[in-house]
């Protein structure tokens, strides 16, 4: 089977290829990493994924499901999640607040059904309420979860970022850059909870990152991009050293 593919992906935008014929394939289980420079091509990839943006060429695959011209709410609905490089929650709501919207934009019952709030809709709004509590235990932010959004350290707002997401119960996790903002130690524990979504909940991560530790310490595979193309595919230490992407880096 395959679980997730990009082939052949590229856009343009206004006569620049911003993604250039890129194919990868990510394997169910794994953490797969994008790197290369700013404006490589990183999140317009995500959003190709999403299907924000529509690809001018290429194909998407998911599950064996051709999703080249899925709409965006269907995307969701088949268990792909992801976080935003800027992070996007309603600041002027509570932690909690946020994960139930995040789950019932997600898991919507029929419009009269939620009218008369039927026994249907009162047992999946449990099932709401349990599914948002195991995560926010999972990731540890219980102290948090009565605290509006605009009142969290910007670390505990990355890891609900993350929660967000991980509401919708994801079988194929998107993750932007989940390190920038960060410091030291919490990119330490983001490489943890990265792991823990890994190893505990069964949940395969596509990641784009540009802080070397965390991709060393989760990724199983990495490419590189520059202006759009494939520079290198392989282990973290193999792209790093890639003289393509040394040389990226450098900027030569
Ligand atoms: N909607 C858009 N309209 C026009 N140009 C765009 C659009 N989205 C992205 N681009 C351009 O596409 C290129 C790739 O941008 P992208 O945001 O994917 O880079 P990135 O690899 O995520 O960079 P960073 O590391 O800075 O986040 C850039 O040159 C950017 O200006
Ligand atoms: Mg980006």
């Amino acid at each position: 089977m395959t679980f997730f593919k990009a082939d052949g992906l590229a856009i343009n935008f206004g006569g620049i290829k911003a993604v250039d014929g890129v194919t990868f394939e990510v394997k169910k289980g794994e953490i797969f990493t994008i790197i290369g420079p700013n404006g490589a091509g990183k999140t317009t990839i995500f959003n190709l994924v999403s299907r924000i943006y529509e690809a001018s060429e290429g194909k998407l695959v998911f599950e064996d499901r051709d999703i080249t011209r899925t709409p965006p709410h269907q995307i969701a609905k088949l268990g792909i999640a992801r976080t935003f490089q800027n992070i996007e929650l309603f600041e002027h709501a509570t932690l909690l607040q946020n994960l139930l919207l995040a789950r019932h934009a997600h898991k919507k019952s029929g419009f009269f059904g939620e009218l008369l709030f039927t026994p249907g809709v009162r047992k999946m709004e449990l099932e709401h309420r349990e599914a948002v509590e195991k995560v926010i235990d999972f990731l540890d932010i219980q102290q948090y979860r009565d605290t509006y959004i605009v009142n969290l350290p910007y670390g505990v707002r990355k890891v609900t970022e993350l929660a967000r997401a991980l509401c919708t119960d994801p079988k194929l996790l998107l993750l932007d850059e989940p390190s920038s903002g960060l410091n030291v130690e919490e990119t330490a524990d983001m490489a943890f909870w990265i792991q823990d979504i890994k190893n505990l909940l069964g949940v395969t991560v596509l990641m784009v990152e540009h802080d070397m530790s965390l991709v060393s310490a989760v990724s199983d595979r990495v490419l590189a991009l520059n202006y759009g193309r494939m520079l290198a595919q392989g282990t973290a230490q193999e792209v790093q050293t890639h003289p393509e992407v040394v040389r990226a880096y450098l900027g030569g």
